[in-house]
């Protein structure tokens, strides 16, 4: 079976190639693009990581394909609609250690709110005593407000009620077993109205798409801080850098950019670059991540370790 392997670095070359030897492996370390597919255009597997976009006309160079391994649980770089319309099959890493990007979000929201990158600016200028500036928050008594309780929110709600917090939250399908004195359901509206801090563990879809925007924002708390470790586009960046300028907005961290794809290879994003220029430089309200919250040893073995799973099963059914 011919098996095309986009995204790949040395970690994926040595776990695919020990595993899936039998196999012809062609290893390509940028993400999906024209040249490699109109190349290998007999390829009978591809797997892509989320720093790849499959498109339709991508699929459609590919007439030999039957399966797309992809090294995520998130979907939405992949027109999985047209991979079912022509019986291709799509396997995801659904679960792969959902406290890791649990673990990573509180990593991002004391950073923010213990002044970390404050601090080392700082301490890298020589200056050794602490300043005003440097004072930060307690997450202690605070509201968090997390949109989207499946396996990383569900994480994030524990981790939440350990630090003391009082949990507000919402999903489609609420899992009550999260429920608690200190953690409860409600409408969107309150969550915006009541938390010192929102952090998005939903899906990129065309209903979370913009879900905070300019509207979502003004209905929030003066100062409010705001984590995102889902997908970019979630969040609106114009109506996020305005609420950062009025003040709406203390502070942010985001893992995950609008756009992100297009600004790897290169592309302009006047939004992304003034939100750098005015905040993120010199370390003042904002911590711009480059989509690393899954990226610990453990939860990456476990993603090439399910998606070598996912190709020796396809394999076997395909064999039948
Ligand atoms: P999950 O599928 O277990 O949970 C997602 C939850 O969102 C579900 O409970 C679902 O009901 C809810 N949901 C769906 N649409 C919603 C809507 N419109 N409003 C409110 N809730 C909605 O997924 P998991 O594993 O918790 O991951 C969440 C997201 O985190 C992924 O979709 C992915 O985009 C992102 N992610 C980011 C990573 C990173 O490295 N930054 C790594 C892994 C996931």
């Amino acid at each position: 079976m011919k098996i095309l392997i986009f995204d790949t670095d040395a970690t994926v070359r040595e776990v695919f190639g020990r595993e899936l030897g039998e196999h012809e492996l062609l290893f390509i370390e940028e993400p999906v693009n024209r040249d490699a597919l109109l190349l290998h255009s007999d390829a009978d597997v591809v797997s892509v990581f989320v720093s790849s976009r499959l498109t339709r006309e991508d699929i459609q160079l590919l007439p030999n394909l039957r399966a797309v391994v992809a090294r995520s649980s998130g979907i939405d770089h992949i027109d999985s609609e047209f991979l079912k319309e022509k019986g291709i099959a799509l396997n995801t890493v659904p679960r792969y250690g959902a406290h890791t990007v649990a673990e990573y979000t509180f990593a991002l929201l004391l950073a923010l709110t213990r002044r970390v990158p404050e601090s080392l600016t700082h301490m890298n200028a020589g200056v050794f005593e602490k300043a005003p500036e440097l004072e930060g928050d307690d997450l202690y008594g605070k509201t968090i407000g997390v949109i989207g309780t499946g396996a990383i929110g569900a994480n994030v709600v524990t981790r939440a009620k350990a630090f003391g917090m009082k949990v507000l939250m919402y999903d489609l399908f609420p899992n009550t077993a999260l429920e608690s004195d200190e953690a409860r359901y409600t409408a969107l509206d309150e969550i915006y109205a009541e938390s010192d801090i929102i952090t998005l563990h939903a899906p990129g879809t065309p209903e979370t798409h913009h879900l905070l925007n300019t509207a979502a924002f003004a209905k929030m708390k003066q100062g409010v801080v705001i984590v995102n470790t889902a997908r970019g586009e979630l969040i609106e960046t114009e109506a996020l850098l305005q609420a950062l300028r009025s003040g709406k907005v203390s502070r942010a961290a985001l893992d995950v950019l609008e756009g992100e794809r297009e600004l790897r290879e290169g592309g302009e994003n006047s939004t992304v670059h003034a939100l750098i220029k005015e905040f993120v430089q010199g370390s003042k309200r904002v911590i711009l991540m480059p989509h690393i919250a899954f990226f610990t040893r453990e939860a990456y073995h476990e993603i090439l370790r399910i998606s070598v799973a996912n190709v020796h099963e396809f394999v076997k059914k395909s064999i039948k």
